[in-house]
């Protein structure tokens, strides 16, 4: 111990810093206090605090005090039921009651608060894991995908939740996202739609918007190709979907995992999902063939909500459509867009009905999407080059990046040098 601090209850006058650490101390011992009355329900008035009574430095005058703790007793919400459960096996219930309950005494966040109306209110969740990657270079492909859909919400004015750990330990891998989306509803009640987004899958226009009014009376919408017909493992993708907030997706969610790893019937499942899909070489239950069977088998009960996105083609695989991306690079076409300028956030011309009518297939691709690299285990499907995995994904990130860079009056002009970059010239 230092011989210059003063002893507890010591003689020695206190000095001025343990002074005023010793107020913030009472003060946060006053809120705990608050809590706990407030956890209770008992009725009570701010504390007659010395603190309040100066007229307080740290948390305000007692006047505000008074009125915090009155808002508080007001706006008692479904946070304090203890029923509501964030984790996924203890299902949520009256989901859409509390939900609009919790928003009407939070107008804040209802269509006047917001920059956009609810029913686009957008959180895109994503994440990877916490520990270092195998691959060399995965952190660092994780590190620029996280930015690209960082990039992506900010433009757009949407949330973002990056979860990098286990939520629910025996769920992991593919099946992590549940337990993340669930919690990520609850925790955001304002928030209509999540966009689950794979760590692999990079949005390559930054300005595209979901045509929502597309999947208006529709609480699920993921992209696929002849899926009902088909009935393989690839006629459809769960690496990017939309999700409504609702109680719907609350008891599909809780379906859906019941065929996880936490279901005593995890190892049948498997079985029964390689019967079905003929493609599915993995006797592993996973997430996609699990909503497969629920959508090929169980449509009766869960289809009518489900959109199966055939036409906009949101996600492009990235097989053969690298080599794009580099010669629309070094396109006139495309210099001349990126060297239009404008404010970041001002991107309300975007015309989502073009882009839905043209089937994303006009233009560059909306998402490009790695299945089959595993940037971080690194343990890519054979059938692809590890080289040109990991070159592609930096190409098609680096392409991400001049649709953000560019409002910064920079592009890079060769896709294969990140670290490059040269000034738009207007002409
Ligand atoms: C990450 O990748 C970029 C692009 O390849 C490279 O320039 C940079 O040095 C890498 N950073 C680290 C920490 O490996
Ligand atoms: C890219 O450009 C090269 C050279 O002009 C051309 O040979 C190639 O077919 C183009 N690739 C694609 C996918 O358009
Ligand atoms: C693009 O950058 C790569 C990596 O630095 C380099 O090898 C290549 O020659 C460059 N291409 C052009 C056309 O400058």
């Amino acid at each position: 111990m230092s011989q210059k601090q003063p002893a507890r209850g010591g003689a020695r006058s206190v000095p001025p810093r343990a002074f005023a650490t010793g107020i913030l101390l009472f003060v946060s011992g006053a809120v705990t206090a608050l809590a706990l009355v407030w956890m209770f329900g008992a009725a009570i008035t701010a504390p007659n605090s010395n603190l309040a009574k100066s007229g307080g430095t740290v948390w305000g005058s007692e006047e505000k005090l008074k009125k915090k703790t009155a808002m508080r007793k007001l706006t008692k919400t479904f946070y304090d039921d203890p029923k509501v459960r964030y984790a996924i096996g203890e299902p949520v219930a009256g989901w859409d009651e509390k939900r609009r309950e919790w928003l009407r005494v939070n107008p804040a966040f209802g269509d006047r608060g917001s920059p956009r109306p609810v029913s686009e209110r957008v959180m895109v969740v994503t994440g990877s894991q916490l520990t270092r990657c195998k691959n060399p270079i995965g952190d660092n492909l994780s590190l620029r995908s996280l930015k690209n859909k960082v990039d992506y919400c900010r433009i757009n004015g949407y949330d973002i939740f990056y979860n990098n750990l286990l939520l629910q330990p025996k769920m992991a891998g593919c099946w992590a996202k549940l337990p993340a989306i669930k919690a990520a509803m609850i925790a955001h009640p304002e928030t209509e739609w999540v966009l689950w987004v794979d760590v692999d899958a990079f949005f390559m226009d930054m300005e595209f918007k979901f045509p929502f009014d597309r999947y208006e009376g529709y609480n699920l919408v993921v992209e696929g190709w002849n899926t009902y017909k088909m009935r393989t493992f690839t006629s459809l993708n769960a690496g990017v979907f939309l999700i409504r907030n609702c109680q719907w997706s609350m008891d599909f969610i809780e379906k859906w995992a019941s065929m996880g790893p936490t279901s005593p019937d995890y190892a049948k499942w498997g079985v029964i999902q390689q019967a079905l899909l003929k493609d599915k070489s993995d006797v592993e239950s996973d997430d996609q063939s699990a909503l497969l069977y629920l959508m090929l088998e169980k449509g009766k009960i869960w289809g009518d909500k489900i959109f199966l996105e055939e036409e906009l083609n949101f996600q492009t695989h990235w097989v053969g459509s690298v080599e794009q991306l580099r010669n629309l690079t070094l396109s006139g076409v495309e210099r001349d867009r990126l060297r239009r300028r404008r404010a970041e956030k001002a991107t309300d011309v975007y015309d989502t009905k073009r882009r839905v009518e043209q089937r994303g297939l006009v233009g560059p691709p909306i998402m490009m999407h790695f299945a089959g690299c595993q940037p971080c285990s690194g343990k890519h499907n054979p059938a692809y080059g590890a080289e040109s995995c990991w070159a592609g994904m930096e190409q098609a990130l680096t392409y991400a990046d001049n649709q953000v860079l560019r409002s910064f009056g920079l592009a890079h002009m060769n896709l294969s040098d990140p670290g490059a970059v040269s000034p738009l010239k207007r002409q």
